[in-house]
């Protein structure tokens, strides 16, 4: 007994000493150091607030409550199948982890779904920005020919009512002449997806935390700067707020291996789809990298499967550059310092309405 306990003291007595011997001469980072960079990221990026909500909707526990069930909702959709739920999924961190999502009746989307998480706060919705704020995405999928497929709003007022959400509506929204509206619908799922936000370690570094992020983290922090990176991403969701040409020093598609997509009738070119200005052509909306080690694949159409690929591609494609491998990995460790936690109560699926007999 006491002859293990001995041996317990003894090993951890060496293993202090060799994690001293190991890290103190490696510690790169002086207090003055953490205090400098906790000073430049803040000029930089901002942590996440508690919450988004908007004016004309306040965020109440039972709008929330009902954003949240008709997220997960799939007999709204044309075919029965389909809900917000099945391309923005909490096991793959808002996201659905495949290349092109996969719409009514099988048909593969032209693009990559990105997570629902902190989508709120970007400057508008979709790589091309067609659409102004999550409430307005929401309402657009029900009409959309690849997504919910229904054919008009009163079909969709129909059905909400027949599947028994008539007293939830109502209980959201009890000031509306018309509770049951394809205008709430899309208000509550939106009321829901400003919950969503996902502060991450790099918030606490922030906000004055200089042990939240790794030593890795903080040399990946200061490379994302120096390297121009954040020229691009940055803000409080560390991109998102810009559109930007996807391919600068050359046609991203050489890099990336992207195809022609026959929506786009050739390869993807972003904003121009939307607004049919030439000016537009292949910029896309830069994505927000909060969470982005956890929603792989990258890009637009899924093409690049890991995310030290992607940071070698958007050092290529972007800025000229080539980073060594050892920058990657710092990079990398960096963007994972903004994973945030799923939010707590995302995961439990909720009782849906039993339609009554
Ligand atoms: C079939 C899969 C699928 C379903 C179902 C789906 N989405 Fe998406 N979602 C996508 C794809 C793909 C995109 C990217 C579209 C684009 O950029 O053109 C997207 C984009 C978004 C965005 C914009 C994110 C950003 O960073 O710009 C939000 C918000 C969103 N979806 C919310 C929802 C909500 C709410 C629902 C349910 C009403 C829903 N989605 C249903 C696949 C899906
Ligand atoms: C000139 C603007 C610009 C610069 C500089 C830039 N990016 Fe990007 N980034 C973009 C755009 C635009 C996209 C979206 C491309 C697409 O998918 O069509 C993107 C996408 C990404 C993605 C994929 C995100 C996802 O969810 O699929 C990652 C990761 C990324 N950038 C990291 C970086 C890193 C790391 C650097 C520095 C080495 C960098 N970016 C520099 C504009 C930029």
């Amino acid at each position: 007994m006491n002859q293990s306990k001995n041996g317990m003291w003894v090993s951890a007595a060496v293993c202090a000493t060799v994690v001293v011997a190991l890290t103190a001469p490696l510690l790169a980072f002086s207090d003055n150091d953490d205090q400098a960079l906790i000073s430049k990221a803040n000029a930089l990026f901002k942590p996440l607030p508690a919450t988004d909500a908007l004016e004309n909707n306040e965020l109440t526990p039972r709008r929330v409550a009902l954003g949240k069930a008709l997220f997960y909702e799939t007999r709204v959709s044309s075919d029965g199948r389909l809900g917000c739920v099945t391309c923005h999924n909490p096991a793959y961190h808002g996201a659905d982890a495949l290349a092109l999502s996969v719409g009514i009746h099988g048909k593969v989307l032209p693009r990559n779904a990105p997570t629902v998480f902190n989508t709120s706060l970007l400057v508008a919705q979709h790589y091309g920005g067609n659409r102004a704020t999550v409430e307005e995405q929401a309402f657009k999928a029900l009409l959309s020919p690849v997504a919910y497929g229904n054919t008009t709003n009163e079909q969709v007022e129909k059905k909400l009512a027949q599947l028994g959400y008539a007293s939830l509506f109502k209980e959201a929204y009890p000031a509306d002449a018309k509770p049951v509206s394809v205008e709430n619908w899309s208000r509550a799922i939106g009321a829901f997806e400003r919950t969503l936000l996902t502060p991450a370690p790099f918030d606490r570094f922030l906000k004055g935390d200089a042990q939240a992020l790794s030593k890795s983290a903080k040399l990946g922090l200061e490379k994302f700067i120096s390297t121009g990176c954040v020229g691009c991403h940055n803000g409080v969701t560390v991109g998102g707020q810009t559109y930007q040409k996807f391919g600068i020093t050359q046609d991203y598609w050489q890099v990336t291996g992207s195809t022609p997509k026959d929506a786009f009738k050739g390869y993807d070119k972003g904003r121009f789809h939307d607004t049919k200005n030439e000016a537009d052509a292949f910029m896309f909306k830069v994505p927000q990298l909060r969470n982005v080690a956890v929603t792989a694949p990258y890009f637009h159409d899924g093409s690049v499967e890991t995310l030290p690929q992607a940071v070698k591609v958007m050092a290529q494609l972007q800025l000229g550059k080539q980073l060594s491998d050892e920058d990657v990995s710092q990079i990398v460790s960096f963007l994972e310092a903004l994973t945030g936690d799923i939010p707590a109560d995302f995961a439990k699926v909720p009782r849906l309405p039993a339609a009554p007999h």
